[in-house]
């Protein structure tokens, strides 16, 4: 890793706008506030964990969606709740040029319900199974472990309600975080929070509470009560603080049902062998949640510690226009995941390396490099060739940062003999060989097991 990657690698985020060290220019283009280049090094994760989770979701049946960056506002503002913090403070939102509003996607849940219901996905066998792997915006402010534009692998089971498939959505989570190598450094967090119908019941009690008691309330707590009572329970006005003290309390409201279905969803996951923590005071951040909701948290950290987050969402489907459609889902932040694989010392295996660097001297030399660096490549062989300008002896300094163990040689005299040079870079030593047995030479020096080799006809 050179230090200029090391320097930006999920770069911790300073609160204040600038950290200049004094003495030191800064390049005139900086990312913005909040957002963070993905640089190789760290695309090596990206890689390792995109593949395994392909890989665990397809073992369970899920299959890939993308849904665009930004959506109509409205998708959002009605779904995830008009006054939770995401809709009322952190949308990026914007008019087009023909006065339409839209917004960068917050988060993935409210996209793909709305491609659910248009594409007719309740026509398709039924739960449908679905996950994206995406990058999502918050107008948030700025810290480590939280972004503005930050990604997020997650999924969404839509079409059938089981405390069985809650447990089996909490277990692929867990084991994505198992195969990431940072499963133990979590602990998992479970509630209920109820069936939307004693959801409703209650509501209506906190406003008959509240009723008369408005003089007290500030405005935005007033706003809250009118539009979803449940959320003045988190306001940080003093006079609010004081008469939920008071207030009617959820427990008293949650149906003999739901607790029956919580106490089925503790049981399959001891089953299952899943530890989780009961935390009464989970309640997520969207309005769409009913009964289950669950997040992974390393508990050790202080700040951002949630890698992870989901829950129920019964009602959703049904109020953006589509049938009732029970339903499930889950994301974690990647950032997050990344920093945590990072702070725990895991290692992702990488085939970024090369196996051979071409070094030439001389415009015929040029003209032999280029189709033979086509067939080393052809047959998998890493290669890299310096085709600009500049003496041997500088190409094989460039060999040598590059760390390739393999170089192959090809000046004047080795194009009029027909030859090329093949130098073991970790040892010294050098064979000549025809141009011909150059890449079976490789191939044979490197082992066939390493090759690069793939066919783009194989199933993805
Ligand atoms: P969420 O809890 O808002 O849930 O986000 C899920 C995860 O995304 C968080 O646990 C965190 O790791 C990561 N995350 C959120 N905001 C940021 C940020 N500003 N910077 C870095 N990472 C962040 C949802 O988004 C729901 N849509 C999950 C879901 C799917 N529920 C049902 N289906």
């Amino acid at each position: 890793m050179n230090n200029q990657e090391e320097k930006n690698v999920n770069t911790e985020i300073e609160e204040d706008e600038g950290d200049l060290i004094e003495g030191e220019r800064q390049p005139p283009f900086q990312t913005p506030k909040g957002v963070h280049d993905i640089l190789p090094v760290d695309h090596e994760y990206y890689t390792f964990i995109k593949k395994i989770i392909r890989h665990r979701c397809r073992q369970a049946g899920f299959r890939r969606i993308t849904t665009p960056a930004f959506e109509y506002t409205e998708v959002f503002k009605r779904n995830l709740g008009e006054i939770t913090d995401v809709v009322t403070k952190e949308m990026y939102t914007f008019l087009d040029k023909k006065g339409r509003s839209l917004t960068l996607r917050p988060e993935g849940t409210a996209g793909v319900v709305r491609a659910f219901i248009q594409h007719g996905m309740s026509e398709s066998p039924q739960p449908v199974a679905l996950y994206y792997i995406e990058p999502f915006f918050r107008y948030e402010r700025p810290q480590a472990g939280r972004y503005r534009q930050f990604w997020q692998f997650g999924f969404e089971l839509m079409g059938e309600s089981d405390a069985a498939l809650d447990a089996q959505s909490i277990l692929l989570a867990y084991r994505i975080f198992q195969d990431l190598g940072i499963a133990d450094t979590l602990k998992l967090q479970l509630n209920n929070i109820g069936d939307l119908n004693s959801r409703e019941i209650y509501a209506q009690a906190l406003k008959d509470y509240f009723c008369g008691k408005e003089r007290y309330l500030s405005e935005e707590d007033k706003i809250r009560l009118k539009k979803n009572p449940l959320r003045i329970l988190d306001s940080k006005h003093e006079d609010t603080i004081i008469l939920n003290q008071s207030a009617p309390i959820f427990k008293d409201f949650v149906s003999p049902e739901s607790v029956a279905y919580h106490e089925k969803v503790k049981e399959y996951l001891t089953d299952l062998g899943l530890e989780f923590i009961e935390n009464k005071n989970l309640v997520r951040g969207f309005d769409y949640y009913n009964q289950t909701v669950f997040e992974f948290w390393d508990e050790k950290k202080q700040g951002q510690n949630s890698l992870g987050g989901g829950g129920k969402f019964d009602g959703l489907v049904e109020l953006m226009g589509g049938q009732p459609t029970p339903a499930i889902g889950f994301a974690m932040g990647l950032d997050r995941v990344i920093a945590q694989m990072k702070r725990n010392k895991i290692r992702v295996p990488s085939k970024d390396y090369l196996h051979v660097f071409v070094a030439q001297l001389g415009q015929e030399a040029k003209k032999v490099c280029l189709p033979l660096i086509d067939q080393l490549r052809e047959n998998g062989v890493k290669t890299m060739g310096a085709l600009g300008k500049g003496a041997i002896k500088y190409q094989l300094r460039i060999a040598d940062k590059f760390k390739v163990p393999y170089c192959v040689l090809i000046g004047l005299t080795e194009v009029r003999e027909g030859k090329a040079i093949i130098r073991d870079m970790r040892v010294g030593t050098q064979v000549t060989v025809p141009f011909d047995k150059v890449v079976p030479e490789i191939i044979k020096r490197i082992g066939k097991i390493d090759l690069d080799y793939y066919d783009p006809k194989s199933p993805v």
